[in-house]
C-alpha cells in the first residue's frame, strides 16, 4: 500500500506550486491512472509516490516505511528494491543491444529468467538490434520489458504512450495491462489522455497541483475498447 498523506511540493524558491497538500491511498495490486492537463502535477507527484523526489512536506509510506525519511542511499535501495520506471522518452542505452539493455534491468534483481519477458512483448526477432533500428513502440517495449526485468513490486509509467501514433500506443498499452495481469504488481501510470483512464481501476484527477477527483472504474476497458 501506497499512501501519501498531505504532501506538498514547491519548486522555483516557492513560486511554483506543484503540489499542495495532496493525499492519496493506493493499494497493493491496484492499477491506478493519474489524469490532468499538462502542468497539473501528475509528474511531481509520480516522482514523490516512486521515490524520485523528495516532498518539501508531508508523508509518504509504502508498506508502512516512511520513504521521506530515508537518506539517500536508503531511498535508492528503495527504488532499486521496490519499483520500475517507465517514461515517455526511452533512455536506452543506444550503443547497446536489446537483450543488454534489458538484462541491465534484469542484473539489478539478479533475475536471469528475463527471456520469457523479452518474448511476452514481442521482441524475440530484435535480440541483437540497438535502439535505433527499432521503432518508437518496439523502443518502448524494450523499456517496458527493461523496467519488468527488474521484477518491481510498483511500476510507475509517466506518459508511456505520449510520444506513439494511435495504433502503436494502443498495442503498446496492452502489453503493459497484459503484464500488470499476468504479475499483479502495484501500477500507477501517468497520462492527459482521459480515455487511458477507462482501463484503470482507479482514477485520480488532478488539477494546480490538486487532486480534484478520485474515482473507481466500474468496468475496466481493453486497450482496444477506448477512444484515443
Ligand atoms: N524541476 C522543476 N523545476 C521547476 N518547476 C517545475 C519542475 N518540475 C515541475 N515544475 C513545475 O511544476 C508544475 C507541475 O509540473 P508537472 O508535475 O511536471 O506537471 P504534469 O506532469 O502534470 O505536466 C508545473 O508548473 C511545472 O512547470
Ligand atoms: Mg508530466
Amino acid at each position: 500500500m501506497i499512501k501519501a498523506t498531505s504532501v506538498s511540493k514547491t519548486y522555483n524558491n516557492g513560486k511554483v506550486e506543484a503540489l499542495k497538500n495532496v493525499s492519496v491511498d493506493i493499494r497493493n495490486g491496484e492499477f491506478a491512472v493519474i489524469l490532468g492537463a499538462s502542468g497539473s502535477g501528475k509528474s511531481t507527484l509520480m516522482n514523490m509516490l516512486s521515490g524520485l523526489e523528495r516532498p518539501d512536506c508531508g508523508k509518504i509510506t509504502v508498506e508502512g516505511t516512511d520513504i521521506t525519511e530515508l537518506n539517500e542511499k536508503q531511498l535508492t535501495a528503495f527504488r532499486r528494491d521496490n519499483v520500475g520506471f517507465v517514461f515517455q522518452q526511452y533512455y536506452l542505452l543506444p550503443h547497446l543491444s536489446v537483450e543488454s539493455n534489458v538484462k541491465l534491468g534484469a542484473d539489478i534483481a539478479r533475475n536471469k529468467n528475463y527471456m520469457p519477458i523479452i518474448d511476452a512483448l514481442g521482441l524475440c526477432d530484435k535480440l541483437r538490434a540497438k535502439p535505433s533500428e527499432l521503432s518508437g513502440g518496439e523502443q518502448q517495449r524494450v523499456c517496458i520489458a527493461r523496467a519488468l526485468a527488474k521484477n518491481p513490486k510498483i511500476l510507475f509509467l509517466d506518459e508511456p504512450t505520449g510520444a506513439l501514433d494511435e495504433k502503436t500506443g494502443r498495442a503498446v498499452l496492452d502489453c503493459i495491462m497484459r503484464e500488470k495481469t499476468r504479475r499483479g504488481f502495484t501500477m500507477i501510470m501517468v497520462t492527459h489522455n482521459r480515455n487511458i483512464g477507462e482501463t484503470a481501476q482507479t482514477v485520480i484527477e488532478m488539477n494546480s497541483g490538486e487532486i480534484i477527483d478520485t474515482h473507481a472504474v466500474s468496468r475496466q476497458k481493453s486497450a482496444y475498447e477506448i477512444g484515443w
